[in-house]
């Protein structure tokens, strides 16, 4: 107990001083928010901003009825402080909001599906949302080979209308999560290893940028930004609607699943077993996993929920999934469903338990690596279970997820053609933890502490890597963005052209 009090004390400095670490390194020093005070929205913002926005529009003040609702986001740890928020009914109207902004030095920050979990949001105070969801366009080309897509759908509102007219394409899984977002940071999802990443489905996309201006980036205009956007894109500009690769749903409709459940000590075999299945893992296959708590079936310790998601028919997923029966798993149930079914079956439609909003503080704490390294494996397990019997604030909520998507159109693009840097790195390894209180500062302290040994043991003997979407803010640049040299370099010159006032400072920003 005294050693783990000890230890606590010893993270709260480090977390005290990598705190004002980001302060200072974040750019909210030299941004115009500094100068914005609590009274910093001018009272005619309604008359004078409203007067270059369409009909449609709305500006809506702290103390209406819609802000509180507008304002809502999927948790409350990290919150930005909004003291307006526009809604915009076209991208003329983003830009013409950007520009009333910067004439009144009011810092600006778009919402889309409100689930972004970077802690460095919360810096935006009395600042302008630019809430995106009625840029809701989706418009299937003639050729049936893409579709404009408007820069505030959530991932629901892409597979429900894409699948209408017999198509589909690389979101994310979750269905409340924007669609936009994820890919401007890569976009992982169930479709990821037959046609690549959310990102490579970007053909051109309008973005306002910092200063305002409307412009086309594509791999002919702002070619640049076409490559910065794929990859780093939140810290460019705001994606109003993009022109976006879709795919027929028809000839491949069918998908079989199957979940088990294991108990903590098979976590060696199972996973070992899961770094040689991925030697011959389908483009079509998906392993995930997950730990939290059942009592039923373990009191003690967490269990491993393991899924198989295969698109094709169930006797091919029986077959593929014989090597996980040989490990007795305590329990197991499979199914068939389509592709808008694989919400309903992983609990992610936007009625669902890990859509719903209010989540109390949550952060994450991404790795991505190769395969799993095994003692490192086994020790996030069981710092995980440590947790769960030390704070008890935490056992509601928390737990760890572990994706193992399939890679192989997602490879199959050149690593340097976007600025996604992980190509090469197959699974993505989030422990998250969750609690109610979010003004508990111990709490706070302890989930970092928590989630960075956590972390730390999952990366094993790998190279620190993390997924720029789940980064939480203590990430390193390299981590998040890659460690060739090249890569920051490029970035740092696009940052530099496109948004020289660091504007788009509020999210994993390029230093
Ligand atoms: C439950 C859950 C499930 C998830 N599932 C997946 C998944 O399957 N695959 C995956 O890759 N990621 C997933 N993520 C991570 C996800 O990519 C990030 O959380 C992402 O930031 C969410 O986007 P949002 O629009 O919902 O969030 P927001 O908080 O609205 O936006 C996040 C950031 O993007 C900016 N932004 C929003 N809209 C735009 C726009 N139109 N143009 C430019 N910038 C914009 C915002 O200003 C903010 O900086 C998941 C996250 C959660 C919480
Ligand atoms: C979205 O736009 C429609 C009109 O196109 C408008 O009626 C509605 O109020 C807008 N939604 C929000 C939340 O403002
Ligand atoms: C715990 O596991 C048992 C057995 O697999 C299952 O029936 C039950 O629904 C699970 N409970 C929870 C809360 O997940
Ligand atoms: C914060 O959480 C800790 C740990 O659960 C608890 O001991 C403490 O009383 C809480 N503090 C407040 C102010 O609620």
């Amino acid at each position: 107990m005294i050693q783990l009090k000890l230890q606590v004390l010893q993270t709260r400095d480090w977390f005290l001083s990598l705190t004002s670490l980001l302060l200072l390194s974040s750019g909210f020093l030299t941004t115009p928010s500094l100068f914005v005070s609590a009274s910093g929205i001018p009272p005619r913002i309604q008359h004078d901003l409203g007067h270059f926005l369409s009909p449609t529009a709305l500006i809506v003040l702290p103390g209406s009825p819609r802000y509180a609702e507008l304002a809502v986001r999927w948790q409350d740890g990290g919150r930005p402080n909004y003291g307006v928020i526009v809604v915009p009914a076209t991208s003329k109207d983003v830009s013409e909001s950007i520009k009333y902004a910067n004439a009144h030095g009011i810092p600006f920050l778009a919402q889309s599906g409100g689930h972004g979990s970077w802690y460095g949001m919360s810096k935006l105070q009395d600042g302008m949302g630019i809430w995106m969801h009625n840029l809701s366009k989706v418009e299937v080309s003639h050729d049936g080979k893409s579709a404009t897509l408007g820069g505030g759908l959530y991932v629901d509102d892409v597979i429900r209308e894409l699948w209408a007219v017999g198509k589909q394409t690389t979101t994310g899984t979750c269905n409340c999560v924007g669609a936009v977002s994820p890919g401007l940071g890569g976009g992982h999802g169930f479709l990821q290893g037959q046609v690549g990443l959310a990102t490579d489905q970007i053909i051109s996309a309008q973005v306002v940028l910092a200063d305002g201006r409307l412009v086309t980036v594509s791999d002919r205009s702002n070619q640049d930004l076409h490559w910065g956007l794929r990859g780093a894109g939140h810290n460019f500009g705001i994606v109003t609607e993009m022109q976006y690769k879709v795919y027929d749903a028809t000839a491949k409709p069918e998908w079989s699943y199957e979940f088990f459940t294991f108990r903590g000590d098979q976590l060696e075999a199972l996973y070992s077993l899961t770094n040689r299945m991925m030697r011959y893992q389908p483009a079509e296959v998906i392993h995930w996993s997950r730990w939290f708590k059942n009592m039923t079936v373990d009191p003690e310790n967490a269990i491993i929920q393991y899924s198989i998601t295969f698109n094709g028919p169930i006797d091919a997923l029986n077959a593929y999934n014989r090597p996980i029966h040989a490990l007795n798993p305590v329990d197991s149930f499979s199914g068939t469903t389509d592709y808008p079914g694989l919400a309903v079956v992983n609990g992610y439609t936007v009625d669902g338990y890990l859509c719903a909003n209010g989540k109390g503080a949550l952060s994450l704490y991404p790795i991505i690596v190769d395969d799993y390294d095994m003692p490192g494996t086994r020790k996030m397990y069981d710092l995980y279970n440590k947790m769960l019997h030390t704070v008890d604030a935490f056992a509601a909520g928390s737990f760890v997820l572990l994706e193992g998507y399939s890679w192989q159109a997602m490879q199959a693009v050149a690593a340097e053609s976007t600025a996604y840097p992980h190509r090469d790195q197959r699974l993505l390894l989030s422990p998250l933890i969750n609690f109610a209180d979010v003004k508990n500062r111990t709490l706070a302290t302890l989930a970092t502490y928590w989630g960075e040994a956590m972390r730390t043991a999952g990366f094993g003997s790998n190279k620190r890597r993390s997924y720029v979407n789940y980064a939480k803010g203590s990430e390193s640049l390299q981590s998040m963005y890659g460690y060739e040299p090249w890569r920051l370099q490029k970035l740092r010159q696009l940052k530099k052209k496109y948004d020289p006032t660091e504007q788009f400072g509020f999210f994993a920003p390029i230093k």
